[in-house]
């Protein structure tokens, strides 16, 4: 007998992305990048489709935001900022080869009627790269790309409670290659990329865990974007799959290694545009 549905998540039905015309891997700022690497770009595009048509198929809607020549890396939308309800926190990204995708997020983001707040200068944070919702908080991540004092300025800008998690290993360097919010109980998590406090943090808020082991979680099996009941992602070992089906999710694999050469998978490559925060 399946367990119980928990209720579906309140966000997961509306996406930003950002099509991988300028994609590539054209400087290297975590360890899965190498430059000499090169990225097939029409096996980008296709894989980058398929990832549409599969959030489609699962019933979200898909916006698009135009490509920049020169910024290889804005098709990971997930880290272009915060979103809750019409308001929208940009990232301040780490490394200056990204700080220019900035004023691009800001002017989709302000033409489509978002109210813009910044944090302050000098403080970094990597969007929802870094900060995914989970019940009535906001988890964000720290250290490798996001500086711990920026919770404190989004939790005032946003007026979420912010639970904060530091991250340890740098190839898990955002949040989201190591959390993946289910439904209303259920995550999937990767303790690995956290530190002990961090992980005494996530079990006393996620009642029901799905806990990766370390080949699951070097596959990005937690970069996975939740549509309802549709999880899509990367790669699912078998254990991953059937308790993912024994909790009544349908699992969809889409193939995004082109993507996965920068270091980012499906859930990097979108932002969520109806998260609520608090709700
Ligand atoms: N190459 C990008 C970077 O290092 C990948 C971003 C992946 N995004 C994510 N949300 N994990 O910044």
């Amino acid at each position: 007998m399946p367990a119980p549905a928990g209720r579906e998540l309140t966000w997961g039905r509306r996406f930003l992305m950002c099509p991988p015309e300028h994609f590539g891997v054209l400087y290297e700022i975590n360890s899965w990048m190498h430059s000499e690497v090169a990225v097939d770009p029409d096996r980008a595009r296709e894989q980058w489709e398929a990832l549409v048509a599969a959030l489609r198929s699962a019933g979200a809607q898909v916006e698009l935001q135009p490509a920049v020549p020169g910024l290889p890396d804005l098709v990971f939308t997930a880290n272009a900022g915060v979103v809750n309800g019409r308001q929208f926190v940009p990232a301040r990204f780490r490394h200056p080869e990204r700080q220019g995708e900035t004023p691009h997020d800001i002017a989709w983001f302000s033409d489509h009627g978002y109210r813009v707040e910044e944090l302050p200068l000098g403080v970094s944070h990597e969007g929802a790269g870094d900060a995914l919702p989970f019940g009535s908080v906001l988890v964000s991540g720290y250290r490798i790309r996001t500086d711990a004092a920026s919770h404190a300025y989004l939790s005032k800008l946003t007026g979420a409670a912010v639970r904060s998690v530091e991250l340890v290993d740098p190839r898990l360097y955002h949040l989201d290659l190591t959390f993946c919010p289910l439904d209303e109980r259920r995550a999937m998590v990767a303790p690995l990329g956290w530190d002990r406090y961090g992980r005494r943090v996530m079990e006393a808020l996620v009642p029901e865990p799905l806990v990766l082991g370390e080949e699951a979680t070097l596959q990005f099996c937690a970069n996975s974007v939740v549509v309802g009941r549709t999880v899509v992602m990367p790669a699912c070992p078998p254990a991953v799959g059937r308790q993912l089906e024994a909790w009544g999710f349908e699992v969809e694999v889409v193939d995004v290694s082109e993507f996965q050469k920068a270091g980012g998978a499906c859930r990097c490559l979108t932002l969520a545009l109806d998260v609520e925060l608090g709700r």
